[in-house]
């Protein structure tokens, strides 16, 4: 059975769309643990409330990036991560951190990249005048929200939207696809080749909501 671990700063409303798809569908699978990097990342009251061990690694006691992943690349390793998933992790990861977990470490970012990477991605996307904003699921490599592509999710930008409404049918799409994507990683369903990532036996890596 393949182990999860999954690293928070906040909410977790993905961890939680993550942990309860895999309970309705009963995947073989193991949550490990759950970080965050402060003790007030709501998330963690969820892993508690479903026996997932809730693990605090505070960035504050740590001087340095490198110091504060070391402990965390510890930690991870000492839970025995078969995947690292990232659910609104703010932090920057070192290259260090990044090639330790190369090929199963996943983040998922409020966008359609490769548009609007980084921060207030709503906002961004509304000032642009796009018709369509989303969510991506992509392998971590060492450049911000860069790297191979799992799964992406657009909606509709409608009239009169503001980055409250946007932001809330975006969250909602990310809640279907970090499961799936997830999910096509736990039963190895995908191959990275470049910077593309197959996903075998082909299924649709898009989904229009
Ligand atoms: C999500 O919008 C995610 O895309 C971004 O941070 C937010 C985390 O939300 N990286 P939650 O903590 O999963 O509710």
């Amino acid at each position: 059975m393949l182990s999860i671990v999954t690293l928070i700063s906040g909410r977790g409303s993905n961890f939680e769309s993550i942990v309860k798809t895999a309970q309705k569908e009963q995947w073989p699978v193991k949550f490990a643990g759950v970080i965050a990097n402060h003790a007030a990342a709501k998330g963690l009251d969820f892993a508690r409330s479903q026996g997932i061990p809730a693990i605090i690694v505070e960035h504050r006691e740590h001087a340095t990036r490198e110091s504060f992943d070391a402990a965390l690349i510890e930690q991870i390793d000492a839970l025995g991560a078969d995947l690292v998933v990232l659910a609104g992790f703010m932090r920057i990861l070192t290259p260090g951190f990044i090639r330790h977990f190369q090929g199963r470490l996943i983040n998922i970012h409020p966008a359609l990249l490769p548009a609007f990477p980084g921060l207030h991605t709503h906002e961004r996307a509304l000032e642009a005048g796009v018709a369509e904003h989303g969510a991506t699921v992509h392998f971590v490599t060492e450049g911000v929200d860069e790297g191979p592509i799992i799964c992406q999710a657009s909606v509709p930008v409608l009239a009169g939207d503001d980055a409250e409404t946007l932001g809330a049918r975006v969250l909602a799409a990310e809640h279907q696809i970090y499961p799936r994507a997830v999910k096509w990683y736990l039963d190895g369903r995908l191959q990275i080749e470049g910077n593309q990532v197959k996903l075998s036996p082909p299924e649709a890596q898009l989904i229009k909501l």
